[in-house]
């Protein structure tokens, strides 16, 4: 395989003594809930922990247990994901805790095997849980720990292909151990975050330096090897901020839409730049066909990068008179947007990209 496995139990060791010297204090470690680490790690996937904290913080206000999150209102959900985008993730949180209460009687199944059937739960979430809660001897494998193994063992699978992410796995499943595997596996991942980052770690001041394969051979900077390129699509958005005798005109995005339980705005959209360079009079006629005259008109342009695309987004703010109230429901109607007013609108979840923006135009 190409790396030293005779360094396998000072690997552990060394991890494990490292870890509470160093470790950070969160929450979700106090425990051992697996509501509370299913929360926490989901929430994980998606951001980083200093930018994770509130949202867990706040998930955990509102809904202290399993059974409160399958009660609530997947709109309340929705509004309480909102920033973190992969918007799947919050509809799975919801689906996952009807899950448990309907089929598990509202307890967390307390296997690797049981935990995999739930929903959005894969993986590395599945062994998370199991370990962390349970005490069941599985490795979590992240990119944390992708890392860690490639530079420690010299480990030049490529951790983008099928082959190197199972190689990785065998690995990571040697190595952990029966005592403490949940205390092993926060600490490599830990230990990924914290001391053996992505760039530019700190060598010298690592407790596994005089066994570290790329480090005796200068290869730090080239591990984990990582083929595949996100390939990121650029979009051009313009969106119409509608609004009457306050209300503003919302529409909610649907079935297999990566917004989908989110509202945003009326909106144009073009894979060309030439699009951004719209006369306001030339777009606004098109809804200026349906609609008497606005009185106001205003544009900002905002750039939204998320993994896989690059979203450039204009607005335009249309005011209109309180006269006009009648005719914008229906022409809403017609169209299958609705009108929110003002409380509503801040209640419901948006794209982190319209969120800006209505504090920016305010
Ligand atoms: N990232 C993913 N899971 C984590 C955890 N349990 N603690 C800290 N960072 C994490």
């Amino acid at each position: 395989m190409g790396y030293n496995i005779l360094n396998s139990n000072e690997f552990a060791d060394r991890l494990l003594k490292w870890y509470p010297e160093n470790c950070r204090d969160l929450p979700w470690r106090e425990t051992n809930d697996p509501y509370i680490i299913w929360l926490s790690e989901i929430i994980l996937q998606q951001t980083r922990v200093a930018q994770g904290l509130p949202y867990f913080n706040t998930f955990l206000r509102q809904f202290p247990d399993v059974h409160r999150l399958a009660h609530a209102p997947i709109s309340q959900i929705m509004r309480c994901w909102q920033g973190l985008g992969y918007y799947s993730r919050a509809r799975n949180l919801h689906t996952c805790a009807q899950q448990i209460v309907s089929d598990w009687n509202g307890k967390f199944p307390d296997s690797y095997k049981d935990l995999l059937s739930l929903k959005g739960v894969g993986p590395y979430t599945a062994a998370a849980i199991a370990s962390f809660a349970f005490g069941e001897q599985v490795a979590v494998v992240d990119g944390n720990v992708y890392r860690v193994l490639a530079r420690y063992f010299g480990l030049k699978l490529d951790v983008s292909t099928h082959q190197g992410k199972k190689a990785f796995e065998a690995l990571a499943n040697q190595l952990i151990p029966a005592s403490n595997p949940g205390m092993y596996n926060q600490a490599i991942m830990e230990f990924g975050a914290l001391q053996c980052v992505p760039r530019s770690p700190d060598c010298p001041s690592c407790p596994l330096i005089g066994t570290c394969h790329a480090y005796a051979t200068d290869e730090v900077a080239q591990l984990p090897v990582k083929s595949k390129k996100v390939k990121v699509k650029k979009r051009y958005f313009t969106y119409f901020h509608i609004r009457c005798k306050g209300y503003t005109v919302i529409r909610e995005r649907g079935e297999g839409d990566i917004w989908q339980g989110l509202v945003d705005f009326p909106l144009d959209e073009s894979n060309t730049p030439g699009q951004m360079d719209w006369e306001i009079g030339e777009q606004f006629t098109k809804i200026n066909e349906f609609l008497p005259k606005s009185v106001e008109v205003f544009d900002t342009s905002y750039k939204h990068v998320l993994s896989h695309q690059m979203i450039f987004a204009t607005f335009v703010q249309i005011n209109l008179s309180d006269t006009d109230s009648e005719y914008l429901k229906e022409w809403a109607d017609r169209r299958g947007y609705r009108l929110a007013n003002t409380n509503e609108l801040e209640a419901l979840g948006k794209p982190i990209l319209i969120a800006k923006y209505l504090i920016d135009c305010e």
